[in-house]
C-alpha cells in the first residue's frame, strides 16, 4: 500500500511523454488469443492492469514476456477456455475473453466482472449480442458458462447504447464466426479502432471500426501479428489538467491530440492557451479558470474518464459550472473528497454543480478509482499545504510513472510506502 504526499503551489513546466493506452493494450492482449503463435505489442504501459491481464492470458495457457516497452504473447493451439474469479474480479476488461474464447474454443467459463466501483455495470448488451451469434449462457456459482454448440454464426446486432466493451466483445466473437456480422450503434472509441486494426493485421476482415456501423466478415483462422498500442488520451488529458490547474505550461508529446478534441476544446474555454501538432499539444493554464459546462458522452463526446479531473480544475474557477454525467450512474465519490479540500460542489448523481472557490487546502483524501485518484492529485497540485492521497493503487492501475512524471515537471510529489 502506498500513498502520495503532494505539496501544492508549484506551476508545472516542461515536456511529458505519454505511454500506450491502458484501454487499448488490454483489448489488444485479449485479441491475441484469436491466433496461435507469437504476437508482439509495442508501447504497452507499465501498469497494474496489464499485469492482471498477463495473468489472465497465462491462465488460459499463453506465455508472456516483457521486452523493454513491448509485450510478447505466445498463444497456444488449444487455450484453456476459462478466466478465474480472482482475476476477473480485479478488472472489468477481462470480460472480453468471453468473446475471444467462445470464438476460439466454442466455449468459455468466465466469472462476472468487477472493476471500478461507480454504479452497477451490467453486461446485458454483451450477452444479448453474443446470443444473436449463437452463444448460450448459464450462470453457475457466479461464473458464466458459455457454449456455442453449433459454432458462432454472423448476425446483425443493434446495440441499445454504444457500449465500448460490448462492441469489442462482439467484434472478437465475429472475426472467426461463419458469415457476416453487422454491429449497429457501435462505440467509436479510438482504442476500439486500435483493436480492430490489430485484428485486421492478423487477417480479420473488419470494416467501419471507429464509426457507428461495423461490418465483420468471418474468416476461418488468423495469424499472429506485430502492433503498436495507440497513445493514451486519458493520460495525456490528465497532464493537460495538471498543467491547467497549476497555471503552468506543459507540452504533452507522443500523443494524438485529435483523440482529445472535445476535452481540449473545453480546456480552452476555461482560459487555457492550447497549441498542437499531429503528435503533441501544449497547454498553458490561466491564473484562475473560467467556468465551463460540459456533459460526458460516448466518443467523440467528452470522455467520462476525464470528468473527475476536469471537475477538479473547475473547483477553483471564477463562477459556476454545471457538469452532466451521462455514462455512469454513480461516478461522484471523489466529490466529497474535493469538498473536504474546500471545494463547493453539489450533485444529485447525474448533475454536478461546481461553485468555484479561490483556494483549496490540503487534507488526507482517498482516491476511490483511477480517475478519482488522478483528479485528487490534480487538486492537490494547487492546494495550499501538503495533501496526502491514499488508495493510490487505483492510480497505479492506469498511469505509468505518474509520480516521476509530475515531479519532472516541477511538482512537489512523493510516493511513500505505507510501512515507511
Ligand atoms: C470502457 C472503459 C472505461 C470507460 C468506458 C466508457 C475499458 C477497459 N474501460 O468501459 O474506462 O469509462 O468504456 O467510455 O476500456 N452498460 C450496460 N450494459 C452493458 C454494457 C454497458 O448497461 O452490457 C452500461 C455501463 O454500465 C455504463 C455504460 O453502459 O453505464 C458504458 O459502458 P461501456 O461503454 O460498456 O464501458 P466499458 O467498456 O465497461
Amino acid at each position: 500500500m502506498s500513498r502520495f504526499h503532494i505539496s501544492g503551489g508549484n506551476a508545472l513546466h516542461g515536456d511529458v511523454a505519454v505511454k500506450g493506452a491502458k484501454n487499448a493494450a488490454l483489448k489488444l492482449m485479449v485479441a491475441t488469443l484469436l491466433a496461435p503463435g507469437e504476437h508482439r505489442l509495442d508501447n504497452v504501459p507499465g501498469i497494474i492492469d496489464v499485469e492482471i491481464m498477463r495473468q489472465v492470458l497465462e491462465h488460459v495457457g499463453a506465455t508472456t514476456r516483457r521486452e523493454n516497452g513491448s509485450l510478447v504473447v505466445d498463444v497456444p493451439e488449444s487455450p484453456r477456455p476459462e478466466a478465474p474469479i480472482e482475476l476477473v474480479r480485479k478488472m472489468r476488461a477481462s470480460i472480453l475473453v468471453l468473446g475471444a474464447l467462445l470464438a476460439r474454443c466454442g466455449e468459455a467459463r468466465v466469472a462476472l466482472p468487477g472493476g471500478d466501483d461507480f454504479g452497477s455495470r451490467p453486461i446485458d448488451m454483451h450477452l444479448e449480442g453474443l446470443k444473436a451469434f449463437g452463444a448460450q449462457f448459464e450462470l453457475v456459482h457466479g461464473e458464466l458458462v458459455a457454449t456455442a454448440p453449433d459454432g458462432l454464426e454472423g448476425a446483425e446486432v443493434m446495440l441499445e447504447f454504444p457500449s465500448v466493451g460490448a462492441t469489442e466483445n462482439l467484434i472478437l466473437a465475429a472475426v472467426l464466426a461463419k458469415g457476416t456480422s453487422v454491429i449497429g450503434n457501435a462505440a467509436r472509441e479510438p482504442e476500439l479502432a486500435d483493436m480492430a486494426s490489430l485484428l485486421n493485421k492478423m487477417g480479420a476482415k473488419i470494416e467501419g471500426a471507429g464509426t457507428s456501423t461495423i461490418t465483420v466478415r468471418g474468416v476461418p483462422n488468423l495469424e499472429p501479428a506485430h502492433h503498436r498500442v495507440v497513445p493514451d488520451r486519458l493520460e495525456a488529458g490528465t497532464y493537460a489538467v495538471a498543467a491547467a490547474i497549476t497555471g503552468g505550461t506543459v507540452r504533452v508529446v507522443d500523443c494524438i491530440p485529435e483523440h482529445l478534441r472535445m476535452e481540449l476544446r473545453k480546456l480552452e474555454a476555461t482560459g487555457c492557451e492550447i497549441t498542437h501538432g499531429d503528435d503533441w499539444f501544449q497547454v498553458t493554464g490561466p491564473a484562475r479558470p473560467s467556468p465551463v459546462d460540459f456533459a460526458t458522452l460516448p466518443y467523440p463526446g467528452f470522455h467520462t474518464d476525464m470528468h473527475p479531473q476536469m471537475v477538479a480544475l473547475l473547483s477553483v474557477c471564477e463562477g459556476v459550472s454545471v457538469v452532466t454525467e451521462n455514462i455512469y450512474a454513480a461516478r461522484f465519490r471523489y466529490i466529497g473528497e474535493l469538498n473536504r479540500m474546500g471545494a463547493d460542489i453539489t450533485t444529485d448523481g447525474q448533475h454536478i454543480v461546481v461553485r468555484g472557490v479561490e483556494t483549496l487546502s490540503s487534507c488526507p483524501v482517498d482516491g476511490t478509482d483511477i480517475r478519482a485518484g488522478a483528479a485528487l492529485v490534480c487538486a492537490a497540485l494547487r492546494a495550499e499545504g501538503e495533501t496526502v492521497v491514499t488508495e493510490v493503487h487505483h492510480i497505479d492501475r492506469g498511469y505509468t510513472d505518474f509520480v516521476e512524471n509530475l515531479a519532472s515537471l516541477g511538482a512537489d510529489i512523493e510516493r511513500i510506502e505505507e510501512s515507511d
